[in-house]
């Protein structure tokens, strides 16, 4: 049975679309309407709007314009003949678009919503948590293809709304939600994949079963990827044979992945360098900036400079130094107000090197160093004080209180990327 290849769609005057990312949205409704969701539809990626003295074929008005190109999955391409369809989206479609089960949709038929440009790896997200739908967030607007699994399919159903709001804070098109699929099944979500990200919870039983499984369900060229905050990754790919291994590779994203720019890129002992060289690049194509970690250590790097930095504040406080409030004074009116544009070496070679020699003569011996975490530290845990989630921690907190942090974190992590995106 012929098939259609090209969709030729234009929307009259007088239905109330007067922007692009409106025409946009209602011809993307319409192409997949038009063809029942059976194959694989990809929304207009160019749409033209009305010019002056242009007319449709069809009514002679000024239309908004576009073409779509298709193709169904599992069929050669010469298996298609090129044909046309006019659409008509004031006639015969619901209008606004966003009134359509878009969320409904995606559940239902997940393989088929994956649209994306085809040049582009294709992206599989393994996991799809605080981490894993940021993860899938920042591909899929950057225009690749994301499959998601996760084996809660009330976290499955979450995604769609989780996402949007990402963004909706970055101001982005909505759009590209259509490029991520959701799915219940491993073995489908992560077939196709070129990469993977796994973003399962941080239990190294959980995640070697997963690699054992991704090193049988995916492509031998597909790259493997952890999310692990501190596990090394040579231990992620134990039950893995050598063959495998070579594709496994860490990719610490901080918390949240669509608003912190820096990935730690780890290469294990096995990994091939050519992963790690093919990550990075991939990692820098959709805005991060990635790092290669040299050697597979616990913690990698930003963890190890962020933790040592707490082991000495707990210690201070639990010899009474000075309280918890007065360490986060300290940091962020300190020290901390110049980290973002100042790096440690960058400082250390800006005061010189003999001064920082100097202080540590002195200093270094007076730091703490116990191997273990701070009694103090595990006092707090056994007495149910974990912070901001009991309204007890270091400190104290109302749930106005843990509001406004978390404002305040997201709103200056926000006009940073915003700086970010200007160039500034
Ligand atoms: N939260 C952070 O700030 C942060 C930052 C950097 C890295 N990480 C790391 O990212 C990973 C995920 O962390 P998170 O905070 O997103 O956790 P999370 O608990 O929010 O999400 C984990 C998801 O994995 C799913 N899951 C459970 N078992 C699974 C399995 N067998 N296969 C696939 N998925 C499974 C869960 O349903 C859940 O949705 C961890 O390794 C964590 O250490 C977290």
């Amino acid at each position: 049975m012929p098939r259609l290849q090209r969709v030729y769609g234009h929307i009259t005057r007088g239905c109330g679309v007067s922007t692009v990312h409106d025409a946009r949205r209602v011809f993307q409704t319409v192409i997949r309407l038009c063809y029942h969701l059976d194959r694989n539809p990809i929304y207009p990626r160019t749409v033209v709007p009305p010019k002056k003295g242009c007319a449709t074929p069809e009514r002679g008005d000024q239309p908004w314009r576009t073409t779509a190109t298709f193709g169904a999955r599992g069929a050669a391409a010469g298996a298609f003949r090129a044909s046309t369809l006019c659409v008509d989206a004031t006639t015969k479609w619901p209008y606004p678009p966003t009134s359509l089960p878009r969320q409904d949709v995606m559940e239902r038929a997940p393989e088929r919503m994956i649209t994306g440009s085809p040049n582009k790896p294709v992206i599989a997200v393994v996991g799809a948590g605080l981490m894993g739908h940021g993860i899938a967030q920042l591909f899929a607007v950057a225009g690749h293809r994301v499959a998601v699994y996760d084996p809660n399919g009330d976290v499955r159903a979450s995604v769609p709304a989780r996402v949007r709001s990402i963004f909706e804070l970055l101001g982005q098109d909505q759009i590209a939600l259509e490029r991520i699929s959701l799915h219940s099944d491993f073995g489908e979500a992560v077939s196709g994949a070129d990469f993977v990200f796994e973003a399962a919870p941080e239990k190294l039983e959980i995640k070697q079963e997963i690699f054992e499984r991704l090193a049988a369900t995916t492509k031998p060229v597909a790259v493997l990827a952890s999310n692990t905050s501190v596990i090394p990754i040579g231990d992620l790919g134990a039950r893995v044979n050598r063959q495998h291994a070579g594709r496994i590779v860490g990719t610490h994203f901080w918390n949240p992945p669509h608003l912190v720019p820096l990935v730690e890129v780890v290469q294990a002992e096995r990994t091939d360098v050519a992963v790690v060289e093919k990550t990075v690049e991939l990692l820098k194509s959709v805005g991060k900036v990635p790092v290669h970690v040299k050697r597979d250590i616990p913690g990698f790097i930003g963890n190890r400079l962020q933790h040592a930095l707490k082991r000495e504040a707990i210690a201070l406080v639990a010899d009474g130094v000075c309280d918890a409030e007065t360490i986060d004074l300290v940091v962020k009116h300190g020290f901390g107000s110049r980290l973002a544009v100042l790096g440690p070496m960058e400082q250390s070679d800006l005061v010189g090197l003999d001064l920082t020699l100097d202080i540590h003569r002195v200093l270094l011996r007076h730091l703490d160093r116990r191997p273990g975490p701070h009694p103090f530290l595990e006092q707090k845990v056994a007495a149910g004080e974990l912070g901001m989630s009991t309204g007890r921690g270091f400190r104290e907190w109302t749930p106005q209180q843990c509001a406004e942090v978390r404002e305040r974190l997201n709103r200056y992590l926000l006009a940073l990327a915003h700086q970010r995106k200007d160039g500034a």
